[in-house]
């Protein structure tokens, strides 16, 4: 028995594989690198889905249906004010219905969308900001989440985020995903699922803490020995650490050079650089016994910092993204037909004996 399910190969998939020795990644038959080279988010979405979408029309069709996620939204009403973003967005999201099967994922990849920009304003107060149905995806929920347009480089930028993030292998939320869809639950409740699991901080909630990291170490000076009291104490870096990779994650470079192509950013990159330094020197003097490397959170959170996207709303942002994944997920899943449904091992009392 593992009890982190560690290297047990759960299923079958056409989706992604990861390479933990290699560091590498392939989606749908690319390499990362190339995929986010080559294809924009709904033609990477469409390659991800071919097996139950054609992929035509995809742009207009998320762009129609962000406008029907927005008008179910604005009739909910909740504490927003009271709420983590995370929380918000799970909310709006819980009011999606089943629905007809072949409308399905586009509208739950539409409202994850809309629901990762409503949830950040709403929370903070401010009013949403109306889906416009003629622009690209990516274009729209930045212009959605922050109140304002992005120009070319930050979409482009946005836009590449989303695509390298869109599916990882048997990560805990799509396994998540994949464990409801299996009980023939249906499409809506199978993403709420993976959005549930993806908030923990040990999954998607890591890219906040990573600038809290930063903020409190604030000067290169101190790195070592805020990374070193932080390990005394039996802390874990945020950022740091992947149960697959032993080594880099591949992910983790295609972002840095995305933010390093975006205006203006050169102290704090350079800043975090030097912070990634010492973590990783410091990592393998205190865990000499694993491998530990940067994960994709480090430069998400120096990426989605550099758009301006509060802290906040970086897990419903990781969400959006990973919602392509988690769909074609629970159609893969579902196509299988098998109930995912394992056995624990007893190690409680047996009747008669105490307790
Ligand atoms: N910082 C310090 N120590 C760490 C870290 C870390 N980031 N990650 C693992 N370790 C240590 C553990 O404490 C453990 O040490 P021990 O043997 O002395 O107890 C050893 O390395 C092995 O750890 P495991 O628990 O077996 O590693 P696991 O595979 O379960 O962890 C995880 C993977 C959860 C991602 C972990 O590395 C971690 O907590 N990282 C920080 C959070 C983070 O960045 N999460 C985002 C991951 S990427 C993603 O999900 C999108």
């Amino acid at each position: 028995m593992k009890a982190g399910l560690d290297d047990v190969i759960a299923a079958d998939t056409v989706l992604s594989h990861v390479d933990g020795e290699a560091g590498r990644l392939i989606v749908s038959g690319f390499d990362l690198e190339a995929l986010v080279e080559r294809f924009g988010f709904e033609d990477a979405t469409g390659l991800l889905w071919r097996a139950f979408h054609d992929g035509t029309d995809l742009r207009a069709e998320l762009g129609a249906a962000r406008v029907e996620a927005h008008r179910l939204f604005s009739s909910m009403s909740a504490p927003w004010t009271q709420m983590k973003a995370i929380e918000a967005m799970r909310c709006l999201m819980s009011g999606i219905a089943d629905g007809v099967p072949e409308r399905e994922p586009v509208l739950m990849l539409a409202a994850s969308g809309t629901a990762a920009a409503h949830a950040c304003r709403l929370v903070s107060g401010q009013t949403v900001v109306a889906p416009d149905p003629r622009r690209a995806h990516a274009d729209d929920v930045l212009r959605m989440l922050r109140g304002r347009e992005g120009d070319a480089a930050e979409v482009r930028a946005f836009e590449t985020y989303l695509v390298t993030v869109m599916d990882h292998g048997f990560n805990a939320s799509t396994f998540a995903a994949r464990v409801v869809a299996s009980t023939a639950a249906g499409l809506p409740s199978s993403v709420l699922a993976g959005l549930c699991a993806l908030k923990g901080p040990l999954h998607g909630g890591a890219p906040g803490p990573v600038l809290d990291m930063l903020d409190e170490i604030g000067d290169v000076s101190r790195a070592e020995e805020w990374i070193s009291r932080a390990l005394q104490r039996g802390e874990r870096l945020m950022g740091f650490g992947h149960r697959v990779y032993r080594v880099r994650d591949p992910r983790a470079n295609v972002l840095k050079s995305v933010v390093q192509k975006l205006r203006g950013r050169e102290n704090r990159i350079a800043f975090a650089e030097q912070v990634e330094a010492a973590a990783l020197r410091a990592l393998k003097g205190f865990k000499s016994q694993r491998r530990l490397d940067t994960n994709v959170e480090f430069y998400t959170a120096l990426l989605l910092e550099a758009l301006d996207i509060p802290r906040a709303a970086f897990t419903p942002v990781f969400a959006a993204g990973r919602a392509v994944g988690w769909i074609a997920h629970v159609r893969e899943q579902e196509a299988s037909g098998r109930l995912i449904r394992p056995q624990s091992r007893y190690v409680g009392p047996m009747p008669g004996e105490a307790a």
